[in-house]
């Protein structure tokens, strides 16, 4: 039965899409079925793996709202192995639309249920906010794991993300847990990053994962290629952190 791992952090541009595209196309690498969940209206995930997010298509937003099926809005990817229930700009409304709605915080639980045994693993990019949408990420899941960006402020922000997991298990998912804390954009000629390096494992130290995913520029340059960095560059340094990050995680599904 899939694990469903949802990718959070409210603070932007930390490196969670990066994640959520190159951690499951490299789990998809090594033969396990993936689905990649875009929950953010931006749709990175989506155009980034090069699904065109223009026109029309059923979304994660219509399964939300209950006009499609799941089954319906999800598509397979370049990447064998890799499929993908797509985000739409629309999604934005859904935050709204949702509020007045009945069992608005469990329905992307609900509708992931009904396709989760057809998966080893489900990663769901959340979008930079701790709204509706995350909040039914984290409902959905069965753990999250929390991309933190080696720079000053890496840790501001991340003890109201620990209160809203805290809540979440108090009312919705009691067994949501921490898959672990990934460090990204991480610069070893800078001594900052060292610093926030050494900080924050001196903070969650057990819940660290091994792999510290370097700043790479191969990395950001693939999404715009419609690619991940397995299709991209797999002999860079990018592709490996990557590559290793799967290798931690795969036992664990
Ligand atoms: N390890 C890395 N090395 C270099 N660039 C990176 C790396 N990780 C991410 N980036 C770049 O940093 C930017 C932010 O990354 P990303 O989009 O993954 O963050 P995000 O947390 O999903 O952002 P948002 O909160 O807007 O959804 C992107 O331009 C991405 O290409
Ligand atoms: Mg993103």
């Amino acid at each position: 039965m899939g694990k469903i791992i949802a990718i959070a952090n409210q603070k932007g541009g930390v490196g969670k899409t990066t994640t959520a595209i190159n951690l499951g196309s490299s789990l998809a690498f090594a033969e396990a079925k993936v689905l990649l969940v875009d929950m953010d209206p931006q749709g990175n995930a989506s155009s980034g793996i090069g699904f065109e997010t223009k026109g029309e298509y059923a979304s994660v937003y219509d399964v939300l709202i209950g006009n499609a099926d799941i089954e319906e809005a999800i598509v397979p990817s370049k990447v064998d192995n890799l499929d993908l229930l797509p985000s739409h700009i629309n999604l934005t409304a859904a935050e709204v639309e949702l509020v007045t709605a009945l069992s608005r915080e469990t329905r992307l639980k609900k509708h992931l249920e009904k396709i989760k045994d057809k998966y080893k693993v489900i990663l769901i990019d959340c979008p930079p906010s701790l709204g509706l949408l995350t909040v039914n990420a984290l409902t959905a899941a069965d753990s999250v794991l929390i991309p933190l960006q080696c720079e000053y402020y890496a840790m501001e922000g991340l003890g109201q993300l620990l209160n809203t997991i805290r809540l979440i298990r108090e009312s919705l998912n009691e067994d949501l847990a921490l898959e672990g804390i990934l460090l990204t954009m991480y610069d070893p000629r800078n001594n900052l990053s060292k610093e926030v390096m050494t900080q924050i494992e001196e903070f969650f130290s057990e819940s660290m994962f091994r792999t510290i995913v370097p700043r790479n520029v191969r990395l950001s340059e693939a999404p715009s290629f419609g690619m991940s960095i397995i299709e991209y560059d797999i002999k860079s340094k990018g592709a490996a952190s990557y590559i290793d990050l799967a290798k931690e995680i795969l036992p664990r599904l």
